[in-house]
């Protein structure tokens, strides 16, 4: 497997985009970097990151085999390789926020941003980068932000989670491949954080309502069974889960 270590860029995910288009690039290919001047985050936010204190990375992954009806399992497959390493390291209380926050102790630790190349309708790669709140200790303005030091009070090296992170990723990619949809969408389901548990939403409104998360669909769209008790589904652009 490639990994290349970058020092400082603007965003790995970017890099990786670039590298795409210039040459051939293996499946599994890994870019890190110390620092991002724009680190990208999901919905158009940005990522920022102490440098040399957490992990900054981005994967490249072939996923001609996927159809672009299953595209929100290589979210599924990406949220379980972190969910597992941290369990791995005993990080406490680790749930998946929707879609794909990894949080401990309800506070977020690691985010994910998945962008997908599709030609004609068919996957064709996927560039999935991870942001990773290592040994950071203050996130300033971020009351929702934590990091795997503050969690737990230990040290970590930043080579090892990686190295675990990305054995899990082959795990999970190997289901993917093998078409274990049921048993993806099953362990993902039983880690989401306020599954059944009367919870809190805002629309694109900006109005609050109230509803249990009841699990996701195939297409990645939330189930939310609402107060009147009917149930319904919400796409990431529509709905966002508060903490
Ligand atoms: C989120 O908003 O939760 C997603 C954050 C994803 C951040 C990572 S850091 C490595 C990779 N490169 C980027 O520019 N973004 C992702």
């Amino acid at each position: 497997m490639r990994i290349v270590k970058l020092d400082a860029i603007d965003s790995t995910n970017s890099y990786l985009k670039q590298l795409i288009t210039n040459e051939t690039v293996d499946d599994g290919t890994v870019v890190t970097a110390n620092f991002q001047t724009n680190g990208k985050g999901q919905m158009g936010t940005q990522w920022n990151s102490q440098a040399s204190k957490n992990l900054t990375f981005s994967v490249f992954k072939d996923v001609r085999f996927l159809s672009v009806e299953h595209h929100f399992y290589i979210s599924i497959a990406a949220s379980l390789s972190i969910f597992k390493t941290f369990k791995l390291f005993n990080i406490k209380n680790v749930t998946v926020k929707w879609p794909n926050d990894i949080l401990s102790e309800n506070k977020k630790i690691c985010g994910i941003l998945i962008e997908n190349i599709i030609k004609q309708n068919q996957l064709q790669s996927s560039i999935i980068g991870f942001g990773i709140n290592v040994n950071q200790s203050e996130f300033n303005n971020l009351p929702n932000a934590s990091s795997l030091r503050l969690i737990s009070g230990y040290f970590f090296d930043l080579d090892e989670i990686l190295h675990f992170i990305l054995k899990e990723l082959d795990y999970y990619f190997e289901l993917l491949k093998r078409g274990d949809f049921e048993y993806l969408k099953e362990e993902y389901e039983s880690y989401l954080f306020r599954k059944n548990k009367p919870s809190t939403f805002k629309n694109t409104e900006g109005e609050l309502f109230s509803g249990f998360i009841k699990g996701v669909a195939n297409s990645g769209n939330l189930q939310i069974i609402m107060e009147d008790k009917i149930l319904k589904e919400f796409d990431f652009k529509e709905v966002t889960l508060l903490y």
